[in-house]
């Protein structure tokens, strides 16, 4: 493993493995089992956008790996205008072991992995969140026993959030159906990525949000807007009027289905106050196994 980009490009053997790892690390902090796998090991974390979950995650995570994180505000660091990304990733290659950033371009992380010689993980960009999916079908797992078989209906925005859903379910035997408006659905170049990369079955996408979860194991939602488009806010939150996960939609699903969210919540947005408090919500254990999975992907990069 060289970087941790995107979670398509890693096998269904290579994620599973990186979920044992997880689930390990996870029982081993639980009974405080000190770790020393990234001892002496120093860890950027570049951050564009705001976050609560990424970074604190990643801090803790290898803080208890026994390395050092350092928090670098992209603005101070000057990542993509006060150097070009190249002599950024030549320089930053020295001080540091690994880096994860949080950018608005999925291209700004190819360009530091082609010019730097040090592990670069995305922490969220505009086309991916791969260390979300991993967590994802981490809890998946945990609720389920497998993910192999299961549904997830993603109500909401086909995001970045969801494309990364939809390869690690495709890849572990689950699968996605989108619910979603007109135009916000997965575009062509994920579907060519996905069909050459995962398989035939790409994920369906329906426009009632009710037939979606009818058979659903998991609903899942993300904010309808998401960092970098607030500008489309005001059409964003008319177009998804219909696709909130409330009481009634979560009643036309199955009696065991679990609701999922990335986190942060727009509450009385794309979810209720009563679904997101209520009983059949994982999103709190789902957002504790952020930890845990990238813990995993530290490792297999660094140790
Ligand atoms: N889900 C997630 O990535 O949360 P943050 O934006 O708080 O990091
Ligand atoms: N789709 C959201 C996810 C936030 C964790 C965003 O990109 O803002």
């Amino acid at each position: 493993m060289k970087h941790f980009l995107n979670l398509i490009d890693f096998t269904a053997d290579e994620l599973s493995a990186l979920l044992t790892e997880a689930a390990r690390l996870k029982a081993a902090q639980a009974r405080r089992i000190p770790a020393t796998s990234l001892s002496g090991r120093v860890v950027g974390l570049v951050f564009e956008k705001p976050s609560l979950r990424t970074r604190v995650s990643f801090e803790s995570g290898v803080a208890q790996l026994g390395g050092t994180a350092l928090y670098l505000p992209g603005n101070e660091v000057g990542l993509g205008w006060r150097e070009t990304l190249a002599d950024f990733a030549r320089t930053v290659s020295n001080f540091v072991d690994a880096l994860v950033l949080r950018v608005y371009k999925h291209e700004t992380l190819d360009a530091l992995a082609a010019h730097g010689t040090i592990p670069i993980i995305n922490g969220l960009s505009d086309w991916s969140h791969p260390c979300q999916g991993l967590a994802d079908v981490m809890t998946i797992q945990e609720l389920f026993g497998t993910v192999q078989g299961k549904t997830v209906a993603f109500v909401g925005d086909g995001n970045n959030v969801a494309r990364s859903l939809a390869v690690g379910l495709g890849r572990l035997g689950g699968r996605l159906v989108l619910a979603c408006p007109e135009g916000y659905g997965f575009d062509d170049k994920f579907r060519e990525q996905y069909t050459a990369r995962v398989g035939p079955d790409f994920p369906k996408e329906v426009r009632d949000p009710r037939a979606a979860v009818r058979t659903a194991d998991v609903i899942y939602t993300d904010v309808w807007t998401s960092m970098g488009q607030e500008a489309e806010r005001e059409e964003r939150l008319r177009r998804f009027a219909g696709f909130q996960v409330n009481a009634k939609l979560l009643s036309a699903a199955p009696a065991h289905c679990k609701v999922l969210h990335c986190l942060p919540a727009h509450r009385g947005e794309e979810v209720t106050d009563d679904v997101m408090d209520g009983p059949a919500c994982a999103a709190f254990q789902q957002a504790g196994n952020r930890l845990h999975a990238q813990k995993a992907v530290l490792e297999a990069l660094l140790k």
